[in-house]
């Protein structure tokens, strides 16, 4: 067995957990009929991780919670390297390497590892080679971490962010309008466009194939030092979305692996388009020499039993697999985005159309600032969030840890608060 867990028993009869959850657990109940997410059982999944038993969790993507298996591969690392601490594993290094590319759908070498998404958007804004005068373009809804990043970047370069606004009104997005507005946007001095492909101000999701089409447009005749690359802030779809990261159409794609994906705290991910890849420089030093890209990830001596331990996340969401995970997360949104809108006194900001929203829910009750919803859920035990660097909408979050029962009952807590 690859990950003997110490102090952490095995299933009942001592089998190996990788069957455990292939065979006889996960795979063998069928949940709801109509269910978007046939095939498991979601009650087994989620006694695989220590969550409280008494909370109703709807900020699970927050920071993640571990499932037994990533703690036993985070048990096992760190005993290897209790007993030699200059066993630091390079095969461990490629092994996770391989599995991030295959979850993305990108080849290993267009990887670089990094402890989270706000200092992956770091490296990669502040080792683009902008020069004076050229522009990051950004929107008013991307993360306040994202639009630091850029700025303190842009700030040395002697280059600035522009901040667009891609749609009216988050609920009715739709992607003509964002497509034609980031048309509009671009100058000739654009060098970077960001964008969130699952916003965490508004759920929205965005239409990233659309915006790598436009700026790919825009990127007619120019030269690659001119080139105006589409960096993503991935964190909200990956694991939540189901398709491949790197076939987006973004030259940059950068999520923490500390959220949806259940991965080890401290851990992210870079994937970058071999195309463009002379157009990032390393920011700090690095000893993950394996490729030009794997060259961003900061050097250093790190929590290595973390980062090595994100192959089990990612194994963990293979066998579950990313179209059941995503179906799932979908089924969930959809059952509290219709609750909602059955509300008076409710609006919901997210887009109703899974097409165009994700995991994410935002909401408003009328008469009651965001934070005063989550405060009057909290003596419930039901935890929700909200955005705190934009407008500060209630937010919810539908994890596959989240069963429809957790759904109905903030639901009804939210309908009380109406009242
Ligand atoms: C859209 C978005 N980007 C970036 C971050 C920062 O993520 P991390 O903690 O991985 O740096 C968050 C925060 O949760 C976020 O919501």
């Amino acid at each position: 067995m690859p990950f003997a867990p110490e102090g952490e028993s095995l299933s009942n009869d001592g089998m190996d957990r990788r069957d455990f959850l292939v065979g006889a657990g996960l795979l063998a109940v069928t949940p709801t009929a109509a269910s978007a997410a046939q095939g498991l059982d979601w009650g087994a999944v989620r006694r695989e991780f220590r969550l409280d038993p008494a909370l109703t969790n709807l900020g699970l993507f927050y920071l993640a919670s571990n499932p037994h298996e990533v703690r036993a591969a985070v048990e096992e690392f760190k005993r290897r390297l209790d007993a030699n601490s200059h066993d630091l594993m390079p095969e461990e290094r490629q092994a996770v390497a391989v599995a991030l590319g295959q979850y993305v759908g990108g080849a290993p070498d267009d990887v670089a590892f990094v402890p989270n998404t706000t200092v992956g958007l770091s490296i990669v804004y502040g080792g683009l080679k902008l020069r004076a005068g050229q522009q990051v373009l950004l929107s008013d809804q991307d993360h306040a971490w994202h639009r630091q990043s850029a700025e303190l970047a842009a700030r040395r370069a002697g280059a600035e962010v522009r901040i667009g606004t891609l749609f009216e009104n988050s609920a009715k997005v739709t992607e003509d309008e964002v497509a034609t507005r980031l048309r509009n946007a671009i100058t000739p001095q654009t060098r970077a466009v960001g964008i969130t492909w699952v916003q965490s101000s508004t759920g929205v999701k965005m239409p990233v194939r659309s915006c790598a089409q436009v700026v790919a447009e825009a990127n007619r005749g120019r030269t690659p030092q001119d080139r105006c690359l589409l960096v993503v802030d991935g964190v909200h779809g990956l694991a939540a979305v189901d398709d491949d990261a790197a076939r987006l159409g973004a030259d940059v794609f950068v999520a923490g692996t500390h959220k949806w994906l259940f991965g080890p705290r401290g851990t992210g991910m870079v994937w970058v388009n071999p195309e463009v890849s002379d157009q990032l420089a390393p920011l700090l030093p690095s000893f993950d020499n394996r490729s030009e890209t794997a060259l961003l990830g900061p050097g250093g001596f790190h929590a290595f039993e973390h980062h090595f331990a994100v192959q089990a996340a990612v194994r963990f969401h293979q066998r579950l697999g990313r179209g059941r995970v995503a179906g799932r997360i979908t089924e969930l949104a959809t059952r509290f985005k219709d609750g909602l809108a059955e509300t008076p006194g409710v609006v919901v900001h997210t887009p109703r159309d899974p097409a165009a929203s994700a995991g994410l829910v935002c909401f408003d009750v009328t008469g009651l600032a965001g934070d005063e919803v989550v405060a009057r859920l909290e003596p419930k035990r039901i935890q929700i969030t909200t955005a705190a660097y934009r407008i500060p909408y209630a937010r919810a979050g539908t994890s596959i840890l989240n069963t429809p029962e957790e759904i109905d009952r903030t639901l009804a807590e939210i309908r009380a608060l109406t009242r």
